[in-house]
Order: C-alpha cells, then sequence, then structure tokens
C-alpha cells in the first residue's frame, strides 16, 4: 500500500508566535487525522526548530522546509544547507515549487543538485512539477511535466528516488481557487506514475504522488479518491488548522 500523505506549506506566512499557535492546534487535533495519515507541516526556516521543539518525539506529524540549498556548508550568506535543516529535525524538504521556479529562477539542474543535496543530508525531497495555464491550453502539459521529471528525477539512482515524495501542482490552480478536475488530477498522476515506471520499474507504484492547488475540505475527498492521488501538498488551507484536518480526515478511513 502507498503511503497516504497531507502536507502544509505555509508558504511566506506567519510570526513565529502565530505559527506555533498553528502547530498547537494541529497537534490538538491529530485525532482527526485517519490512521495510516502521515501529516506534515512547512513552516518558514524561521519557525522549524520551534515547532520541531512542539512536535518532540511525535512521529506525526512530520516536519519540511520550503528550500534548501543548493551547496553544502560554506561561505554562502543567507543560504541554509540541507544538513542544517536535518539537524533541526526536519524529515523533508520542499522543492522545485513553481514559485521557487518563478520567481527564483529554479532551474532543473538546479533543483538536481538540491535533490542530491537533500537525500545526501538524510531529508526526503517532495519534488513539484506542474505546468502553466498556456502550456494546458495548447495541449503541452504532458510534455512539461515529462522533462520536469526527466531532468530532475530520473536522473537519481532507484536507491535516491524510492525516497521521493511527487507533487503535481498545476500552475494556475494555485493560489486561484481554481483547482483540477478530480479527473485531470487522476489523469495527469497516472501519466506521471507511467513515465516514472520507465526509468524505476515497480519502484514508481510505490512513490506517493500528492496534488496541490487551491485544495480544500469541500474538494478533497473527491481528488483523494483517485487510483493515483496519494494526497495533497496544501498552500492557504493548511494555514487554518480546522481546514488541514478536515482535509486530512478526507481520506477514507481504511
Ligand atoms: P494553494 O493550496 O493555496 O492553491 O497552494 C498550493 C501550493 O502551492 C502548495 O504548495
Amino acid at each position: 500500500m502507498r503511503e497516504k500523505i497531507v502536507a502544509g506549506n505555509w508558504k511566506m506566512n506567519t510570526s513565529i508566535q502565530e505559527g506555533k499557535h498553528l502547530a498547537e492546534d494541529i497537534l490538538s487535533g491529530l485525532d482527526r487525522v485517519p490512521e495510516g495519515v502521515t501529516l506534515i507541516v512547512a513552516p518558514p526556516f524561521t519557525h522549524l526548530f520551534p515547532i520541531a521543539c512542539l512536535i518532540g518525539a511525535r512521529k506525526n506529524p512530520g516536519l519540511a522546509a520550503q528550500n534548501c540549498a543548493d551547496r553544502n556548508n560554506g561561505a554562502f550568506t543567507g543560504e541554509v544547507s540541507s544538513s542544517m535543516l536535518a539537524s533541526v529535525p526536519c524529515q523533508y524538504v520542499i522543492l522545485g515549487h513553481s514559485e521557487r521556479r518563478q520567481y527564483y529562477g529554479e532551474t532543473n539542474q538546479i533543483l538536481l543538485d538540491k535533490i542530491k543535496l537533500a537525500l545526501d543530508g538524510g531529508l526526503r525531497p517532495i519534488f513539484c512539477v506542474g505546468e502553466v495555464l498556456s502550456k494546458r491550453e495548447s495541449n503541452l502539459h504532458f510534455q512539461i511535466v515529462s522533462s520536469q521529471l526527466r531532468e530532475v528525477l530520473c536522473q537519481l539512482d532507484p536507491d535516491e528516488f524510492r525516497k521521493v515524495i511527487v507533487a503535481y501542482e498545476p500552475v494556475w490552480a494555485i493560489g486561484t481557487g481554481k483547482t483540477a478536475t478530480s479527473g485531470q488530477a487522476q489523469e495527469m498522476h497516472a501519466f506521471i506514475r507511467a513515465f516514472l515506471a520507465e526509468s524505476f520499474g515497480e519502484l514508481a507504484e510505490s512513490t506517493p504522488i500528492l496534488y496541490g492547488g487551491s485544495c480544500k475540505p469541500s474538494n478533497a475527498a473527491e481528488i483523494f479518491a483517485q487510483r493515483d492521488v496519494d494526497g495533497g501538498l496544501i498552500g492557504g488551507a493548511s494555514l487554518k488548522a480546522d481546514d488541514f484536518l478536515a482535509i486530512a480526515g478526507s481520506f477514507a478511513r481504511p
């Protein structure tokens, strides 16, 4: 059985105090999370350590960073390395988010370097792929996603690849209130799995593929019910503990 994961990407939101409150509210509602569902929170860098202290020895939620450096420790002012993140401790790092690609010029080559360093540092990457609206409208979405997969994940060796979580986030659905239909999500997730199977065979059957883009309590159940959708990467709705927990609760109980 594949892992079921609901991850909250807080992006650049909340003060440390607000973030700690949000984490506390999530921790106090963990009984709403069905058994077998892994919850992950991805607050800003500054919040990671205080939130790790709140989480303590619990397995759930896991802790993710939203980015890491493309270099090892050293003279790289302003950067945060994967080994620093692992020492928080974080278990995951989001890489390849469309906002990083779009606003910070992260190319597939940079992302490959980051993924390798994340894995070396002991973190599991949550690697995001997805097309902008114009590419979907010109029917190039499969082409875009396959090149993002080919140039990054397909360059890993199988032992590295087995630790990766994929997130399909159509850029046109991020923060727009416009969700992909469950049919569009399933179609792309099945495509991603089949594409990865060409390089990694059976391993792709156990790769968690999350959907992201305006996922909310009212649409999560239908999206999560799709065969190749293994959970969600949630932006806006993860900033409200109640909504985030309701989304996690949308998985049909086993
Ligand atoms: P929204 O859920 O706010 O659309 O954001 C999705 C996202 O970018 C998660 O990484």
